[in-house]
């Protein structure tokens, strides 16, 4: 099915085929960024780090938690909130690179020195949460824990 020189016609079809492909995914990407308004979401912001963790009721059922993440461990190590609370997580390190995630939410952050990143969430269930290290960073990697609870 081919001749002496060109590109057999299987293989063109194929290459027509995934190039009209590849367009439409691009089209799609396009039609999304530009008529539905869809973007990659960022965590990272321009407030500027903290060293001082501290978890502040802007209102009732609001939080603002300024975590700071150095070896090993977090500050504030422990926050709680009310049940149906929602947080503002801004999270830096004091040191080198940590992780910062809450187990049972979608919080996932990376702790970087020099940058603050955020992350929002709802706790509506009571009980407690751990935070976790989730980026090897040295002897008490292990140790890295902190908690929130949830009160009822
Ligand atoms: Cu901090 Cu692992």
């Amino acid at each position: 099915m081919s001749n002496a020189r060109g590109i057999p016609q299987v293989e063109k079809k194929v290459l027509v085929a995934s190039l009209l492909f590849a367009g439409a995914m691009l089209a799609l990407i396009a039609y999304a960024a530009i008529r539905l308004g869809i973007s990659v979401p960022t965590c990272i912001t321009n407030v500027k780090p903290f060293e001082e963790g501290q978890l502040i009721r802007v209102a009732p059922g609001r939080y603002e938690a300024h975590m700071v993440a150095k070896k090993w461990s977090f500050l504030p190590s422990s926050i709680k909130v009310e049940r149906g609370s929602v947080v503002d997580f801004y999270v830096t390190s004091k040191d080198i690179v940590h992780g910062f995630m809450i187990d049972g939410t979608e919080v996932n952050l990376m702790a970087l020195p020099g940058v603050v990143n955020y992350m929002q969430t709802r706790f509506d269930k009571p009980g407690k949460h751990q935070i976790l290290c989730h980026e090897y960073c040295g002897t008490g990697h292990h140790d890295m824990v902190g908690f929130v609870e949830v009160t009822p």
